[in-house]
């Protein structure tokens, strides 16, 4: 059977991608922020998965105010980086996993949650920074990512969004999909976004050390207790675009803990201000 082997948590940031694709990453504001990955890469390397589930957020690019799913999984066999601007980012393909994820969708919509089914998108920066962060640039060795990707795209974009419990309790119906399905493969489940910042507005710029340490304690010890902060608690602490750490309870909720298994190992811990106007966090747990 499949199983949940690991959660990763971290930010994702447009200026990371381009700092790395540029080759900026040992300038001094960068090289604090590269430095809290290094362990995270020889981990990855250590603790190979067959497939990630990686949850993040779609920033307007493979949807629009046109069509705003608040859940969607993506069910293709491959996904192009996406151009958000600046022409698409010199990273691989990715390549996905539509028997898993078909099999995903059709146990967590019989579980009753609504899934948008994704057959074919482009992704952004909120799923190829996390990549690039973890796995490192592409080389003409190692031109490809390391394996598989499931992208799970989140609606923290456009209002109403989903709240930290649903996303906790899809969480939990991840993990009993994946547990479900009939091959011997070794998942991590990745939840992005976040932490603290706000980009728009009068208070652009909005940092919270504090808030974030907190959630980041809770998020380790305290999940279920976290998953009952209501949204508005995000946008007050961490910011209009802080709400995009829903998404990191997301793959909390697929922990073994959560289903009545023993506490996850803390593997790695980060966190670090400032990255472009975001507070960069960072937390790996495994499953004992
Ligand atoms: C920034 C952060 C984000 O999460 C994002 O999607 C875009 C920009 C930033 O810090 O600049
Ligand atoms: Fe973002």
């Amino acid at each position: 059977m499949a199983r949940i082997t690991a959660s990763v948590y971290t930010s994702h940031v447009p200026a990371i991608g381009a700092a790395l694709d540029l080759g900026k990453s040992n300038e001094p504001y960068w090289q604090p922020v590269f430095k809290g990955y290094e362990y995270s890469k020889r981990w990855l390397l250590d603790n190979p998965p067959d497939v990630i589930f990686l949850v993040y957020n779609d920033h307007a690019t493979a949807f629009s105010l046109e069509m705003i799913p608040t859940f969607a999984i993506g069910t293709a066999a491959s996904y192009q980086p996406a151009d958000e601007g600046w022409g698409p980012r010199p990273v691989p393909t990715v390549i996905g996993q539509p028997e898993l994820a078909a099999h995903i969708a059709q146990s967590v919509i019989q579980q009753d949650f609504d899934l948008t089914i994704v057959n074919k998108m482009d992704v952004d920066h909120g799923l190829t920074v996390p990549l690039s962060l973890m796995c490192g640039q592409p080389t003409v060795d190692n031109p490809a990512w390391p394996c598989p990707v499931i992208p799970f795209a989140v609606n923290v974009v456009q209002y109403p969004v989903p709240s930290g419990q649903r996303c906790f309790r899809l969480g939990q119906a991840i993990r009993r999909a994946v547990e479900s399905f009939d091959q011997d493969l070794k998942v991590q489940i990745w939840g992005t976004g976040g932490m603290s910042h706000q980009l728009q507005g009068q208070r652009a710029g909005l940092i919270n050390r504090e808030f974030d340490n907190a959630f980041l304690d809770r998020l380790i010890a305290d999940p279920a207790g976290l998953a009952e902060l209501p949204h508005i608690d995000y946008v007050r602490e961490a910011g209009s675009e802080g709400i995009e750490l829903v998404m990191w309870l997301i793959a909390r909720g697929a922990m073994a803990d959560v289903a009545g298994g023993p506490a996850p190992a803390v593997k790695h811990r980060f966190y670090h201000v400032p990255a472009s106007n975001t507070a960069v966090g960072h937390l790996i747990l495994e499953n004992n």
